[in-house]
């Protein structure tokens, strides 16, 4: 029998301090929400698209309600969800009246038809599975995203706080979903690393299950999360698969992100070279591990300075 195990985050980048207790507390209120699905015998696949929807209800976070507007002042929203045992998955991109993408996404996996699906298309199927659209304006929210941030890579739109859970249930089964709002003032039909395979997201029953966080223009170059269930399969541990992989985003492409992991022994890894990641840890008891930084040696060292 595995110990379950539920990792949810809520974005990397610089929190600004009036926005740290939310970031914290809706991340705790996500992963408890998943934890109680593991908790009951469910799947990950349950746990990691409940922890989702919370984070996408949560106008604080950068998916579903309250995501960043594009330069048209409109709402486009990624998400993916993969189930580590069948490696099925389903992603959506540039949906416009989806209060939940990532249960399109589900419901598109589901399907067995198509696996990525974007924008009116999304749009036309989701009816069809059983996903109600929206009015674009439920999606609005005052998004305090920007206010006080003082922290801006050369060349780097902030914040991209996208969301994402990885979980392990108690069957040995992994899954992964992430969701996001991508960046601020984006042009219409940008789509970054989230709803991408293998970038935003991957999960896999023998290695284990990441979802990737920050500048996607960055991070899809690396195939952040694929390339970490490859360093599991190799043997490393998730916290030293993290580490290794955000040092290489920031030395190899400049980019700047988060990490998070759990390997098929429910291990867990989190890195992040942002200032801030939100995030929320739960495990059997329910232990739960709530914060806006994983203080690590490595993510320690290789985290700029807010005034860099
Ligand atoms: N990582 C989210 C994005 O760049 O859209």
């Amino acid at each position: 029998m595995n110990q379950p195990v539920i990792i949810v985050h809520g974005g990397a980048w610089h929190i600004p301090s009036p926005l740290r207790e939310a970031h914290r507390e809706g991340c705790r209120r996500a992963a408890l929400t998943g934890w109680d699905v593991l908790a009951a015998g469910g799947a990950a696949l349950d746990a990691v698209e409940a922890a989702v929807r919370v984070l996408e209800d949560d106008p604080t976070y950068d998916a579903g309600r309250g995501s960043h507007c594009n330069l048209q002042g409109e709402v486009e929203l990624d998400a993916l969800i993969m189930d580590g045992r069948t490696l099925e998955l389903g992603s959506v991109a540039a949906v416009k009246r989806v209060r939940h993408p990532i249960t399109l996404a589900r419901r598109i996996m589901e399907s067995g038809e198509h696996a990525f699906v974007v924008g009116a298309g999304a749009e036309a199927w989701a009816e069809a599975l059983g996903v109600p659209l929206c009015d674009p304006a439920d999606l609005l929210a005052p998004s305090p995203a920007v206010a006080g941030d003082d922290w801006t890579p050369p060349g780097m739109r902030l914040p991209a706080d996208t969301v994402g859970a990885v979980a392990l249930d108690l069957a040995g089964n992994l899954a992964v979903g992430t969701s996001t709002g991508g960046t601020p003032n984006k042009r219409p039909g940008r789509v970054g690393d989230t709803p991408l395979v293998g970038c935003g997201a991957y999960a896999d029953n023998a290695t284990g299950a990441a979802a990737a966080t920050g500048w996607g223009e960055r991070l899809m170059r690396l195939v952040l999360s694929k390339s970490a269930c490859e360093l599991l399969a190799q043997g490393e541990a998730p916290q030293a698969v993290a580490e290794r992989l955000i040092r290489q985003l920031e030395q190899r492409v400049a980019g700047y992100g988060g990490l998070i992991i759990v390997d098929r022994q429910g291990r867990v890894g989190l890195a992040h070279n942002t200032p801030h990641l939100s995030f929320a840890i739960v495990r059997p008891g329910p232990e739960v591990l709530a914060g806006i930084e994983f203080p690590t040696a490595e993510s320690e060292t290789h985290r700029p300075s807010p005034a860099s």
